[in-house]
């Protein structure tokens, strides 16, 4: 994580060079003062950097905890570049390269996903993108509800709730995809408008049964909104199971999707996007405010978007990203995410052959591994007290795990004699960065220690 001078120099050095590039476009303007930074920007600055000391290091291999993951340098680089221009992507006036730029990125995103015919922008989030979609099945289908599993990501209820739309919360089983049973169930008895798929849930990477789900709307005619916040950028990957394969490959067929660049598209936050399958649902975002500033015919974002401003740097930076690394399958972008399942796979199996650590159900569907620990008297709090102490105690050695508390059904049934319904506290690890792969042993290694350290403790 921590960089080299030669790296530092490179990067800077590339910035300078197209700062120079993009400042020759503007040389044609007189000339004006610009702003000298003195000793008190440079005291701030380093003060900066030491208050920025207090963070977990989210971009070294032995981070294996929470779904972060570092920004590639280009985007870095591309986003640090466009700050001097700060294009606003709510309209061309804001915004003019920045716009055209997210309009090719965001192609490449449908392309990505297979769809042919779309309409779909960047947003400044996940959750923002989740609000547009349903946003747009609450227009579509006025009053009728949302369903989504109860692995679902929690801003889904808020979400109905700030729309007013009904929410129908629907049972995981025992791997934590949404159940076939359950929702034929909700279907029946609740007027459900819009099934929100999530193909990679927060917690544990589960992929919901989307072929199933196309089944069902077959008979019970609701529109299907996938989100693939975190896992989406999984159709690239060569190596997913069957069912996985499955779901991803039927993403053309759906309604609407989301997936966040800031989570696996190696974005600076502040870039998710939503996709939608019907480009006449522009038709809803339809305003006349007197204060917008479109001043030509030409397609504005501000158009197709709920939110107003937006950040043009993250067009920018998703754009230059995708040239260094295009999302081809057989291309290094996707061997990157391959490799991240890799080492949750390989994880997985060591914990799985190790009687100290309690394997779930399934193995990862995606990259995240979750486990208990074995403890005496095998009850769920006190393998929860132990989980804590072993997450202290990696900390201790660099290696940064995270905690979930997480039913008990996702174990085998005798995994906690004589408890079938709670939960456990588990630990967690999001393997997203392709080189979790090679640093496995080490990160065996200090959990090795760490779980014999807790043992005694
Ligand atoms: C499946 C899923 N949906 C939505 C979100 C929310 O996305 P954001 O944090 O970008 O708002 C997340 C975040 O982890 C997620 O995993």
């Amino acid at each position: 994580m921590s960089q080299t001078d030669s790296s530092m120099d490179q990067l800077f050095n590339l910035l300078k060079e197209a700062q120079r590039q993009l400042d020759a476009g503007f040389s044609n303007l007189p000339p004006t003062s610009s702003i000298v930074l003195g000793d008190d920007a440079a005291a701030i600055l380093q003060e900066v950097a030491t208050r920025l000391h207090d963070n977990y290091p989210y971009a070294h291999p032995l981070y294996a905890g929470q779904m972060l993951k570092p920004p590639h340098p280009i985007a870095r680089l591309a986003y640090a570049l466009t700050m001097s221009v700060n294009p606003n992507n709510h309209a061309l006036d804001g915004g003019r390269a920045s716009s055209t730029m997210e309009l090719e990125a965001v192609a490449e995103l449908a392309k990505m996903f297979g769809l042919s015919s779309y309409l779909g922008h960047l947003s400044s989030s996940g959750t923002f993108a989740n609000l547009e979609a349903l946003w747009v099945s609450g227009q579509t289908l006025p009053g009728r509800g949302i369903a989504a599993s109860d692995q679902a990501h929690y801003t889904h209820t808020r979400i109905s709730s700030v729309l007013r739309l009904p929410f129908a919360e629907i049972s995981s089983d025992s791997t934590g995809r949404m159940d076939m049973t359950a929702l034929r169930q909700a279907l029946e008895t609740s007027d459900i408008g819009t099934v929100v798929a999530t193909l990679g849930t927060t917690a544990v990477g589960a992929v919901d049964p989307l072929p199933q789900i196309l089944e069902l709307q077959k008979k019970y005619h609701f529109r299907i909104h996938v989100d693939a916040a975190y896992g989406g950028y999984f159709t690239l990957a060569g190596n997913l199971d069957d069912d996985a394969r499955a779901a991803f490959d039927l993403i053309p067929h759906v309604d609407s999707i989301v997936v966040d660049p800031h989570k696996h598209g190696l974005q600076p936050y502040g870039c998710g996007a939503v996709l939608f399958r019907d480009p006449a649902v522009g038709r809803f975002y339809k305003h006349d405010s007197p204060f917008t500033y479109f001043t030509s015919n030409e397609l504005h974002l501000g158009e197709i978007s709920l939110e107003c401003s937006r950040a043009g740097a993250s067009a920018v930076a998703l754009w230059a990203t995708q040239q260094l690394l295009p999302y081809n399958r057989d291309g290094e972008f996707a061997r990157g995410i391959s490799l991240g399942r890799e080492a949750a796979l390989e994880f997985n199996r060591r914990i799985a052959a190790d009687s100290r650590f309690l394997a779930p159900n399934t193995s990862p569907q995606l990259d995240i591994v979750f486990y208990a620990m074995r403890s005496p008297g095998q009850t769920p709090d006190a393998s929860s007290a132990l989980a804590r102490r072993v997450f202290d105690e990696a900390a201790k050695r660099n290696l940064h795990l995270a905690l979930a508390t997480l039913p008990l059904r996702f174990f085998p049934p005798d995994t906690f004699p004589g408890y079938r319904t709670g939960s456990v506290t588990c630990l967690r690890s999001v393997m997203m960065k392709p080189e979790h792969r090679a640093w496995m042993d080490q990160i065996w290694q200090r959990l090795d220690h760490a779980v014999e350290d807790a043992r005694k403790s």
